[in-house]
């Protein structure tokens, strides 16, 4: 079968690596890809958001089965374009994309169906924010309701940063039209984990877990980033934790969505947080995380065209999901500056000293070919090491190992992803 991919990061890399594996695919294409994934994939320079071009590219090369991986495609409706074209593609349509897509309408929905998360009010005046704010108790969170790139979330520690953040949002618009609705959260503390779950609309099968690293410098210091590194199975989803999630927070958000009219079909990725009360959803995602998708994939042993076509069909219950019993790191080498300003543009070197090693891999994220057909660098987050090992500790030993294969200027990365491994007895 011929399949495409939409997307052009690592995830998509990670995404393109699974269906090449598969032996029902003949051809894959990617849109637009980058210069990791042409090495598996026919890149097609159209945009993630031409809907009506992927739509036409679709049909002129008969592709079976379409893959989307970001969200801004997502939440604009794109799966609702191509299933009214009668082509079958992997993804909630517009009216459960929101789950992302509006942080206030996922807030209204666990609060609603009683799915644990952070107390919160939605806002759509600034003075009413303020006011609220003058009342709460600090640190407290607020976010701008749409996507924000990661970066619509505000952890503020009195009331003049608050009211700072308040502008920022909603009245500055630093986020677009996002800020037009802010949530404001109540803080909470505990460890973050992720979880990636496939759903068919009624059925919901859970990924094995993995812990993010948000920010860009190392102890969790610095700004907020899409991700600098991740390690998958958490230590800290125990069996405690995942039975917790099971009774009151997977299920019940799938059927919550099916009861509101809005079936979701696709990947939804649970951003959890383990607090003192229990887990507690800090966000959904309408997709695989990233670079989440770079540790998890490589450890699923079903074939990935299967499971995603269980889910379009509402067959997900018939699928058995298995992971491999070890460990994966991602580390991810990006620009120095990210995710502020940095320098693009720059040669990569020792690209091929992955070829052949068995449970090494080396994504790119944002990578391009320059007018020499050299691989240079091409965004903020660059490449994504991932290694595997019996255990996170060997994992983590052979991703940093790995980082050393490969070389560019201003070459950056965190040198604890995974340190809270070692808490671990
Ligand atoms: P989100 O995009 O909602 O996942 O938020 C981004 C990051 O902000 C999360 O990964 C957390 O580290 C942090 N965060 C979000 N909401 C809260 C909250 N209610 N309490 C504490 N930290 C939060
Ligand atoms: N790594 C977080 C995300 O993909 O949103």
């Amino acid at each position: 079968m011929k399949v495409l991919v939409v997307g052009s990061g690592g995830r998509e890399h990670a995404i393109v690596t699974s269906v090449a594996k598969s032996p029902r695919v003949d051809k894959i294409y990617c849109a637009p890809g980058n210069a990791g994934i042409a090495a598996l994939a026919e890149c097609v320079p159209i945009g993630a958001m031409e809907f009506d071009k992927l739509v036409a590219f679709a049909k002129e090369k008969e592709i079976d089965f379409t893959i989307i991986g970001m969200d801004d495609p997502l939440v604009g409706g794109i799966v609702d374009v191509f299933e009214a074209e009668g082509l079958r593609v992997f993804g909630p349509k517009k009216n459960a994309a929101i789950l992302e897509g509006s942080k206030a309408f996922s807030k209204d929905l666990m609060k609603k169906y009683n799915i644990p998360t952070a107390a919160y009010e939605n806002f759509t005046d600034p003075k009413a924010a303020i006011a609220y704010l003058e009342q709460a108790k600090f640190p407290i969170v607020l976010k701008a309701d749409g996507l924000a790139l990661g970066k619509g979330v505000l952890i503020c520690e009195n009331l003049d940063e608050a009211k700072a953040g308040v502008k920022e949002i909603m009245e500055d618009k630093k986020f677009g039209a996002s800020g037009n609705t802010m949530v404001i959260e109540e803080f909470m503390t505990g460890r973050e984990v992720s979880v990636l779950s496939f759903v068919d609309g009624k059925t919901i099968k859970i990924m094995s877990s993995a812990q993010d690293h948000k920010r860009a410098k190392d102890g969790d210091q610095g700004l907020n980033t899409g991700g600098m590194g991740n390690f998958s199975p958490s230590p800290f989803y125990t069996e405690e934790v995942d039975d917790f999630c099971k009774k009151y927070i997977y299920q019940a958000t799938v059927d919550a969505m099916a009861k509101e009219g809005r079936p979701f079909t696709g990947v939804i990725f649970f951003g959890l947080m383990l607090t003192e009360d229990g887990p507690k959803v800090l966000e959904y995602n309408a997709r695989f995380g990233d670079p989440e998708a770079q540790v998890v994939l490589p450890r699923m042993k079903n074939d990935i065209i299967d499971v995603m076509e269980a889910c379009v069909d509402g067959k997900l219950d018939t699928v058995d999901l298995q992971f491999e019993d070890n460990a994966a790191v991602c580390v991810v080498l990006a620009s120095d500056g990210y995710p502020v300003s940095y320098e693009k543009g720059f040669e990569i070197k020792g690209l091929e000293n992955f070829d052949g090693k068995d449970g090494y891999y080396c994504f790119h994220a944002g990578t391009k070919f320059d007018e020499n057909g050299k691989i240079v660098t091409n965004g903020g987050r660059v490449l994504g090491v991932t290694a595997k090992g019996a255990t996170l500790k060997e994992a983590r030993a052979n991703a940093y190992a790995a980082t050393e294969w490969v070389d560019f200027a201003n070459k950056y990365m965190r040198h604890d992803i995974g340190k809270a491994i070692d808490e671990v007895k």
